[in-house]
């Protein structure tokens, strides 16, 4: 691969440097975390993002088709022609006036980056592709990812479509949603259900994947990061680009935050972007390591120095308790983020705020979100809560641009929607009471009726509304 390429350190003060052919998850010199740079000056860089509008009538190419490698200028890697695809990133953002009026925003300043849309049903196609074309690169036979399901699901699809690589997946038993748990399985993945939650799967994983020299597809995989940065890149070409105010995400294992971190600060430093819009990042309130120490530790990404000494506390507290991760929003039910100090050095890039929202928010901006024209997962709703909390607060203003990403198709858990939407008390005990969910205030209730047209014909009028 070209010089002009690499891999490099995220700490200041060792900032080694290593070739994109190794295969790393982890700094070897001092373990901290990798980014993919590029040495920008001798490349050829785009003048203005409008560039990439040439593009657009490119689309009979597979790579200019998929809505990363449109933007391969901006992670040459590799060369393009080299790059996987499956169709990718094929997105769209969609501003919600009835959104906008939950949260208690003026119409027109809300959108949502629906990424639901991809291949596999979530965000993180944009990120498998460029991982799975690295793996290709160097000629990894299996890849492995420990995943609350959704990374599963999409490293499961990428290696039945690519059949050169043999899909391992490590999964937290019980712990995963049944959408997510049937794509791994119909997409033929060597699925392992360890003993234990998310975190002890990533430890698992980790070990078992260093012992025996499989490629691991985690977000501690820098390449799936700069994949992950695209969804950036397609919300701006969605705006014309011009910058939003604020980008809204879920935080679980602190990829996608990363990234998005990464992504504005390149476009700034090219000059290709003149501000960049404050990132937050919210929390399940039962998953809220970063919340707790950013906002009540105010641990910051400190020139890369964070107070790494408290941060080691609050994990060493945590063991000590055995405190486990617990959401309805399975897919970030994680309590120690592996992208913690990367997405420290985001929310400084964004001058970011987090928050942590509660199962209840989260279930009630999913219905809202939901009836408004757009399903998503219950992670996916934190973004809509978490804009509604900052509102409340005043933090984000009334006619400020915000764009929410819904991370997760609606069809990835039902059973959480059909648990808040059935009314049915046996549903709802075993899984929404049991997480401190006490009322579905925007339930729409399936009606009960006999098999009898007459009946019908009632229950449609009595119960009949317009929008
Ligand atoms: N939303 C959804 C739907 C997710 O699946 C995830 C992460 C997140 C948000 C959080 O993103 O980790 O980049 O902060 N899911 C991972 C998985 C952990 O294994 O599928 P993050």
């Amino acid at each position: 691969m070209s010089d002009n390429v690499f891999q490099k350190c995220i700490a200041p003060d060792c900032g080694a440097t290593y070739s994109v052919d190794e295969v790393l998850v982890a700094c070897p010199k001092c373990g901290n975390l990798l980014d993919v740079q590029y040495d920008w000056d001798h490349m050829e860089v785009p003048k203005n993002l409008q560039h990439f509008e040439k593009y657009w009538s490119e689309r009979h190419v597979p790579q200019r088709f998929s809505g990363v490698w449109r933007f391969h200028d901006l992670l040459p890697f590799t060369k393009l022609e080299k790059c996987v695809t499956v169709g990718e990133g094929q997105t769209i953002l969609r501003a919600s006036d009835g959104v906008a009026e939950f949260i208690g925003m003026n119409p027109g300043r809300v959108s949502l980056e629906y990424e639901g849309m991809n291949p596999s049903g979530s965000f993180k196609d944009n990120g498998m592709v460029a991982a799975t074309t690295h793996a290709s690169l160097v000629g990894a036979k299996s890849a492995a990812c420990a995943s609350t399901g959704n990374t599963s699901a999409s490293l499961a699809l990428y290696c039945s479509c690519l059949q050169t690589m043999k899909a391992i997946i490590f999964i937290g038993s019980g712990k995963i949603a049944y959408g997510k748990l049937s794509q791994a399985l119909d997409y033929g993945a060597l699925t392992l259900q360890i003993h234990g939650d998310f975190d002890d799967a990533m430890a698992r994983v980790k070990e078992v994947s260093k012992d025996l020299g499989i490629y691991l597809v985690n977000s501690v995989n820098p390449f799936r990061l700069e994949g992950q940065k695209t969804i950036m890149f397609r919300i701006l070409e969605a705006l014309r680009w011009q910058v939003p105010d604020w980008i809204v995400v879920p935080g679980g294992n602190l990829g996608n935050s990363s990234s998005f971190g990464k992504a504005f600060h390149e476009l700034k430093m090219l000059g290709l972007i003149d501000r960049i819009p404050r990132l937050a990042v919210i929390n399940a309130a039962g998953a809220d390591t970063l919340y707790q120490l950013y906002e009540k530790q105010g641990i910051r990404w400190n020139g890369g120095q964070p107070d790494r000494v408290a941060i080691q506390g609050y994990f060493d507290r945590m063991n000590a308790e055995n405190r486990r991760a617990s959401t309805i929003a399975s897919a970030i039910e994680i309590n120690r983020p592996v992208n913690l100090e990367k997405c420290l050095r985001a929310l400084e890039w964004c001058d970011g705020v987090v928050r942590q929202v509660t199962d209840q928010q989260i279930l009630d901006a999913k219905a809202r979100v939901g009836a408004c024209g757009f399903g998503c997962e219950p992670a996916s709703a934190a973004s809509v809560a978490g804009t509604k909390l900052l509102r409340e607060e005043g933090v984000i203003g009334k006619d400020e641009r915000v764009v929410c990403v819904l991370t997760g198709h609606q069809l990835k858990d039902p059973t959480a929607t059909v648990a808040y939407h059935s009314g049915d008390p046996k549903k709802f005990d075993e899984t929404l009471a049991v997480r401190g969910v006490t009322s579905c205030d925007f339930a729409n209730n399936p009606i009960p009726v006999e098999n009898d047209v007459d009946q019908i014909i009632r229950a449609i009028q009595t119960h009949q509304t317009h929008p």
